[in-house]
C-alpha cells in the first residue's frame, strides 16, 4: 500500500479562507474586528520567524495584529504590566507571548497571567483543566490543526485505536483529550515506552510527538493506519541540513493508509489554528455563535 499524502498546506489555506470569510462577516454585520496581540522576548530567531508570519497571516486574514517586541532583559514585573494591558484591552481577543522566554522569565507565571478567554495558546492552567473535563476550553493550535485533519480524512473518530507518542504539555497531553473527546480509546507512549513498536502497531491513528528524527518507522504501523508526524527536526544528510519529522516517512508511507509530510502537514495547520481561537475568542467575547467547523 502506499499512503494518500495528507496535504497541510492546502488544508490550512482552506481553515485561513473559512477564518477570513467569517471575520468578514464580523465585521460587516456587527462592526468587530478580532485583534491578536503578539508578545515577543529577546531575538531568538526561529521566534522571529514564527512571529512575523503570525503577524502577516493574522492581518491577510483581515483582523487586527499587535505585536510587542521587547528586549531581552525586560523584567518579570514589566511583562506582566503589559500582559495586565492587553487583559483589559477590548481590541485584543487573543494573547500570545512567545516561547521560549528568556531563562529569567518563568514562563507559568506569565502564562498563567493571560486573561483564560484571551489565552489563544490554550497553555493556561484553567484552559488545560477544562479541556481535561471536557468543558469549553481555548485548545492548542496544533492538537487542534491534527484533530482538524483526522475529522476530514476519517469522518467520526469513534472507537478508533488512537496511540500519541510524546507527552509534552503542548501537544501530546492535549492531543490525547482531544481524541478521548472525539471517542476514540486512546493510548499515551512516550520515548521511554516498553516495546513500542508493538504499542504503535495497535493504532488506527498515531501522532508522533515526541522530538526524535524518524523514531516511528514502518514496522511499527499498522497496515491502512493514519499517521500523523508532529515532529520537526532539523538533521543533516548528506553534508546539507534538512526538515525530518518523527515518522520515518519512506517506509511509513509504504505501510500507512494516510500520512502527513514534513514539511507541509501538521507545520501549517498550526498558524491557521491559531487564527481559528482568536476568531473563536472574539466570538465568545461578544456573546456570538461560534465559528463552525473551526473549534474542537
Ligand atoms: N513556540 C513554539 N511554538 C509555540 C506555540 O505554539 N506557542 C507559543 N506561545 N510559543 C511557541
Amino acid at each position: 500500500m502506499t499512503a494518500t499524502v495528507i496535504d497541510g498546506k492546502a488544508f490550512a489555506a482552506r481553515v485561513r479562507a473559512q477564518v477570513a470569510a467569517h471575520v468578514a462577516r464580523l465585521r460587516d454585520e456587527h462592526g468587530l474586528v478580532p485583534g491578536l496581540a503578539v508578545v515577543l522576548v529577546g531575538e531568538d530567531p526561529a521566534s522571529q520567524v514564527y512571529v512575523r508570519n503570525k503577524g502577516t497571516q493574522t492581518v491577510e486574514a483581515g483582523m487586527q495584529s499587535f505585536e510587542y517586541r521587547l528586549p531581552a532583559e525586560t523584567s518579570e514585573a514589566d511583562l506582566l504590566a503589559l500582559i495586565a494591558r492587553l487583559n483589559t484591552d477590548p481590541a485584543v481577543h487573543g494573547i500570545l507571548v512567545q516561547l521560549p522566554l528568556p531563562a529569567h522569565l518563568d514562563s507559568d507565571l506569565v502564562i498563567n497571567a493571560i486573561d483564560p478567554a484571551k489565552d489563544v495558546d490554550g497553555f493556561h492552567i484553567s484552559n488545560v483543566g477544562l479541556l481535561g473535563t471536557g468543558q469549553k476550553a481555548m485548545v492548542p493550535c496544533t492538537p487542534l490543526g491534527c484533530l482538524m485533519m483526522l475529522r476530514d480524512h476519517h469522518g467520526s473518530l469513534a472507537g478508533l485505536n488512537a496511540v500519541v507518542v510524546g507527552r509534552s504539555n503542548i501537544v501530546g497531553k492535549p492531543m490525547v483529550q482531544l481524541l478521548l473527546g472525539d471517542s476514540c480509546t486512546v493510548t499515551i507512549a512516550h520515548s521511554r515506552t516498553k516495546d513500542l513498536g508493538a504499542v504503535c502497531r495497535g493504532a488506527d491513528i498515531l501522532v508522533a510527538a515526541v522530538g526524535r528524527p524518524e523514531m516511528i518507522t514502518g514496522d511499527m504501523i499498522r497496515p491502512g493506519a493514519t499517521v500523523i508526524d508532529v515532529g520537526i527536526n532539523r538533521v543533516e544528510r548528506n553534508g546539507r541540513m534538512c526538515l525530518v519529522g518523527d515518522v520515518d516517512h519512506a517506509t511509513a508511507a509504504a505501510v500507512a493508509g494516510a500520512i502527513t509530510p514534513v514539511p507541509g502537514g501538521v507545520g501549517p495547520m498550526t498558524i491557521a489554528c491559531l487564527l481559528a481561537n482568536t476568531l473563536t475568542a472574539c466570538c465568545r467575547a461578544n456573546g456570538l455563535p461560534e465559528p463552525e467547523g473551526l473549534t474542537a
